[in-house]
């Protein structure tokens, strides 16, 4: 078995979640049906992801000093998830997301907090974790130029990194050409390249780094040049929060395991659409043996 020893570099968030049947407008009052606060965060979600498929997961991240900070790293630490690398802010929020569901999709607004305290320091003083990894994996809801130093160092080591671009923002050249994978959704892919300046050759090249999540309509990859679509699997989507960072999770899990980037997208394909059939990002991820059951009644279906 290769070694499955991944690090996330990203968010750790409270989610305050409210599901209701209507979307208020602006101005407008409505009632909703319920109200949970759920750990979230995309990199804690990708991180749990990967944990409960079976993953030896580091997560480098901050917390405020605050009860939410105290909730989320015990939940972490509960996941199997190494902690000693999360940083607490003092007089700092700890990241929160307000989300609303509404007919399982979502609206999320994310208060970063102590997410944005990850700075290039910080990274360079989880340097070792970071170049003893199998995986590196991280988002972009911690500042880019922390995330450019993580691939920076990783990179310089011959460590492999998956870079979920989410939420979508314009990403310097230099920072594409050393990531190893990119997990944009059709929509962040397309703001991608629409926002890079570069030759049609760089663009191609960039494009056959990325594994495309699109929902509902399964994933597309390339692989030596050609696309491959891999079809969704059908379930009922109770909520769709968390399916791209249980996607990732899964993925970094696969990719350790030694599977090629086919067969670890199909992988995270199910892992991804088990996630929607709960509400919260991290509630409805699987562990290895319940994707294995899924995918054996799947089978037989
Ligand atoms: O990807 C879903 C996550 O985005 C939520 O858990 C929320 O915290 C936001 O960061």
């Amino acid at each position: 078995m290769a070694d499955r020893n991944i690090t996330v570099i990203g968010s750790i968030n409270m989610d305050l979640v409210t599901s209701t049947a209507q979307i208020p407008k602006v101005g407008e009052t409505v009632l909703g049906n319920s109200f949970h606060t759920i750990p979230g965060g995309k990199g804690a979600n990708q991180a749990v992801a990967a944990a409960r498929l079976g993953a030896d997961v580091t997560m480098v991240g901050a917390v405020g000093n605050d009860s939410f900070g105290k909730t989320l790293v015990e939940h972490l630490i509960n996941e199997g998830i190494n902690t000693e690398n999360i940083v607490k802010v003092k007089d700092t929020s700890t990241g929160i997301a307000s989300i609303i569901v509404s007919e399982a999709d979502n609206s999320i607004i994310v208060v970063p907090g102590a997410n944005n305290h990850i700075t290039p320091e910080v990274i360079n003083k989880h340097k070792d974790k970071i170049i003893n990894s199998n995986i590196l994996l991280l988002q972009l809801e911690i500042p880019l130029e922390s995330v450019t130093r993580a691939v920076e160092l990783a990179k310089k080591h011959g460590i492999r990194t998956i870079l979920n671009p989410a939420p979508i923002q314009t990403l310097p050249k230099e920072l594409l050409e050393m990531v190893d994978y990119l997990t944009p959704n059709e929509h962040e892919q397309a703001l991608l390249f629409d926002s890079i300046d570069g030759t049609e050759e760089e663009l191609a090249k960039f494009k056959e780094k990325c594994i495309v999540t699109k929902g509902s309509k399964g994933v597309m990859i390339y692989k030596n040049g050609e696309k491959i679509e891999i079809p969704s699997i059908q379930v009922e989507a109770v909520d769709t929060t968390g399916a791209g960072d249980s996607f990732n999770g899964a993925l970094a899990t696969a990719l350790c395991e030694g599977l090629d980037i086919e067969e670890a997208s199909r992988f995270a394909n199910v892992v991804g659409a088990i996630s929607v059939t709960k509400l919260g990002a991290q509630t409805g991820m699987p562990t290895k043996k319940e994707v294995e059951e899924f995918m054996h009644l799947h089978k037989s279906s």
